[in-house]
């Protein structure tokens, strides 16, 4: 399972490059406005500085809901840097989008990707990576979980080379949860990716081995 992180905080994405546990970088228009990054210069910047933090592939998202207007950003995304993966909302135009890009060699992320039948449009039209949010989907009483199992059938069904990036996790139980039924990536905050860290029997264990040592020196 590849590991992204979920940030346009450059100091949290070196946090986790630093691990040694970061396979990518995911953003979206909120991530990067919470960065305080406004202005096309400043964000395309940034995309290139997250490039050079990490070894895997980038997300970028494109602001245009148009075909043309898809392209035009998607195409200028990912003349930024080899790791830029464009990515494109679910509707009709970037379903068409993600058609093109597909057949330019292009990568691309389909985001806001809530049903099943959104994801199965989605590899049908040559996505590398599929989006179901599904943080999103517990907020409002629906079992986001479900959606990557039934994703995970489908795929497997037809040989999708399409990847279910797993998105919108917010804690370590949706990671484990989502690495047990086979989602290929998961993107989640840094606080969800060191929460696999802990283990109080780990803490207590360790106590215990450092006082020993102490004693027996
Ligand atoms: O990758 C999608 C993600 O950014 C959405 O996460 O926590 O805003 O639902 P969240």
């Amino acid at each position: 399972m590849k590991f992204f992180i979920d940030t346009a905080n450059l100091e949290q994405i070196k946090e986790a490059q630093a691990l040694g546990v970061l396979d990518g970088v995911t953003t979206n228009p909120s991530l990067m406005a919470k960065e305080g990054i406004t202005g096309q210069e400043n964000i395309l910047k940034h995309y290139v500085n997250i490039c050079s933090e990490v070894t895997g592939d980038v997300s970028a998202e494109v602001i245009s809901t148009d075909f043309e207007g898809i392209i035009r950003e998607g195409e200028a995304l990912a003349a930024l840097h080899s790791q830029i993966v464009v990515k494109v909302p679910m509707i009709k135009d970037g379903i068409k989008a993600i058609r093109y890009f597909s057949e330019k060699g292009i990568k691309t992320n389909c985001t806001l990707v809530f049903s099943a039948g959104q994801a199965l449009l989605a590899a049908k039209a040559g996505a590398t990576y599929v989006s179901p949010f599904i943080g999103r989907l517990d907020d409002i009483s629906t079992d986001g979980l479900n959606l990557i199992d039934e994703i995970r059938v489908i795929y497997d069904n037809y040989e999708f080379d399409t990847q279910i990036l797993a998105a919108s996790v917010r804690h370590t139980m949706h990671i484990l949860e989502c690495a047990k039924i086979g989602a290929d990536v998961m993107t989640g905050p840094l606080s969800a990716i060191t929460g696999l860290l802990k283990h109080p029997l780990t803490d207590s264990g360790l106590a215990k081995f450092l006082e020993d040592h102490k004693k027996g020196n």
